[in-house]
């Protein structure tokens, strides 16, 4: 095997989820089966455990170890794509109710970190949205109206302790939250563990089959789960090829941190009003020392291999705000899939009966794979979940075609590399850790040179739905434009919806 190099770490990984589990090895039946252990399969696990439901969590990496490891963790019930869009997309009745269940999945969290005692640093703090220097003070008006139309609590100041912002407008929203994801992660196992739940990572999901009277999951090893009902929590899902991915689009997002003097940073979460938006918060570090961690410079997957200089703009952002700066210890990315209505699908599956999804975190991933848990129990349960309707996965956001069919167009302009030209003609031309599309007669490869020097080629169509990867130099794996699947230089899937690696060329 070749040797590859390593994932970018977020400041979370250095915490093990669930270190002891094991991947499934034997057939098993269970009465829920969820697949996907992020925010959002482990919530949902958590609250069936705790109904006393036997359940059973299976991923095809390390629990907890997907987008939720690379999250920044603010628990920001505020619509972060702006209160005025999110009244103006959906009307005041359904903008209301996203945010009041926005609020109650961080009211859930902290009941569950009181109740278990769990030391994952979750606080409550002020959300402090900035005006941009080149945005104008009506943004904020706009903002200030719709929060007054969907009862969301905001105050409306001036001048900020950062440089440069001494007298900037801005709006506070209170009662916002922030955690260690990944230490209130491994609390929820234990507990799931303890009440008999099953955990079993390092086992990907191929197949997802509804029966008559059951669900059978099956693993690439050739090993079964059979259940009453599936949740499928993969962020992107597996089992759905067209539902879901025609409403969302991927899009790579970007993160740092550095070292702070504790104090010198009120403890908040700042964002400012760009689209995208960069943000600030801080966590815990060491020697007396806070993180800040600053984030932002999204794009759409595929569409940009320039880390570098989105880092730079980070920093350059960040530095200005806070010159005190210490030394940066960490940078890294990740995916969010963005909806056209900013709201998750989370729901039974339209035309099942037995599977559920929860899918489209939209910036928003935390909360809304907690509201998930709200929700998907209590319909599994045959009962009523007051969110269910704004959630309803089987919706299509009238309001925004035109957005409907620009995400779409990203499939369709890439049917087009199926005759493009390649990157190059010869992996002579690929220096050590570098990846680039070649033509091989009518078909494409996917070429990488590793560090040893030695080519591996492997096809760059990918195994989802078709579209052609692009190269990540940054995270050194192929990302696919079209739904987000990110596969490693030698194929294997790093991220669904894909289920089957890019096989060799
Ligand atoms: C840099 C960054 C910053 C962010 N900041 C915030 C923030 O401040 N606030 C916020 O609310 N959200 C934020 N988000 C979004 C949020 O972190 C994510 O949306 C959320 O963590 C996703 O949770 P999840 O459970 O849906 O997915 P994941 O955590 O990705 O879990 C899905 C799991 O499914 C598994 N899986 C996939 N396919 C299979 C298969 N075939 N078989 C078995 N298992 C499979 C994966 O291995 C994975 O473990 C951020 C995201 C990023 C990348
Ligand atoms: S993720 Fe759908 S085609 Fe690649």
């Amino acid at each position: 095997m070749t040797a590859m190099k390593e994932r970018s770490q977020s400041v979370w990984m250095d915490v093990e989820v669930a270190p002891e589990a094991e991947p499934l090895s034997q057939d098993t039946d269970v009465e829920i089966v969820v697949v996907g252990s992020g925010i959002a399969g482990l919530s949902i696990a958590y609250e069936l455990a705790e109904k006393g439901v036997s359940v059973l969590v299976i991923d095809r990496g390390e629990i907890a170890g997907g987008m939720t490891s690379r999250t920044t963790a603010h628990l920001a019930p505020i619509c972060d794509d702006s209160l005025a869009e999110l009244v103006s997309k959906r009307g005041r009745d359904a903008a209301r109710a996203f945010q009041a269940s926005q609020a109650a999945a961080v009211d859930r969290i902290e009941s569950i970190v009181a109740r278990h005692e769990i030391d994952c640093e979750f606080r409550r703090l002020d959300g402090i949205l900035f005006l941009a220097p080149t945005d104008e003070e009506t943004v904020l008006d706009d903002e200030v109206k719709a929060a007054a139309h969907i009862a969301v609590d905001v105050m409306r100041g001036s001048g900020l302790p950062l440089q440069g912002l001494h007298a900037t407008p801005y709006l506070r929203y209170p009662e916002q939250a922030t955690f260690h994801p990944l230490k209130y992660l491994r609390a929820l196992c234990d507990v799931i563990s303890a009440k008999g739940g099953r955990l079993h990572p390092r086992s990907a999901v191929e197949e997802i089959e509804e029966t008559e009277d059951g669900v059978t999951v099956r693993a690439a090893n050739g090993i079964s789960v059979t259940a009453r009902h599936a949740v499928v929590a993969t962020n992107s899902p597996i089992h759905a090829r067209y539902a879901y991915h025609t409403k969302q689009a991927p899009y790579r997002t970007y993160a740092m941190a550095f070292e702070i003097e504790r104090g010198l940073v009120n403890d908040a979460l700042y964002w400012d009003t760009l689209d995208p938006y960069h943000y600030v918060r801080l966590t815990g570090g060491s020697d007396g020392n806070d993180l800040l961690i600053v984030g932002g410079e999204d794009h759409k997957t595929g569409e940009d291999d320039n880390a570098v200089e989105r880092f730079a703009a980070l920093e350059t952002w960040v530095k200005t705000l806070v010159p005190k700066l210490g030394r940066e210890t960490h940078r890294w990315s990740g995916q969010v899939m963005d909806t056209l209505d900013f709201g998750a699908y989370i729901g039974l599956d339209a035309d099942s009966k037995r599977v559920y999804v929860t899918t489209g975190d939209s910036g928003q991933g935390i909360t809304h794979g907690v509201v998930a848990s709200l929700i998907i129990p209590k319909l599994i349960a045959d009962e009523q979940s007051e969110y269910a309707a704004i959630y309803d996965p089987s919706r299509t956001p009238a309001k925004r075609f035109g957005a409907f069919v620009g995400e779409n167009l990203t499939a369709v302009s890439n049917l087009a590399q199926y005759v493009m030209p390649s990157e190059i003609t010869s992996v002579d031309e690929l220096k050590q850790g570098e990846g680039a599309i070649l033509r091989d007669g009518l078909s494409k490869i996917a070429a990488y040179r590793a560090d040893s020097g030695e080519v591996v080629k492997v096809s760059a169509v990918c195994t989802h739905l078709g579209c052609h990867v692009k190269w990540n130099s940054f995270e050194q794996c192929w990302d696919c434009p079209c739904h987000g699947s990110h596969f490693a230089p030698d194929g294997t899937v790093l991220n669904g919806p894909a289920v089957k690696p890019l096989p060799p060329a």
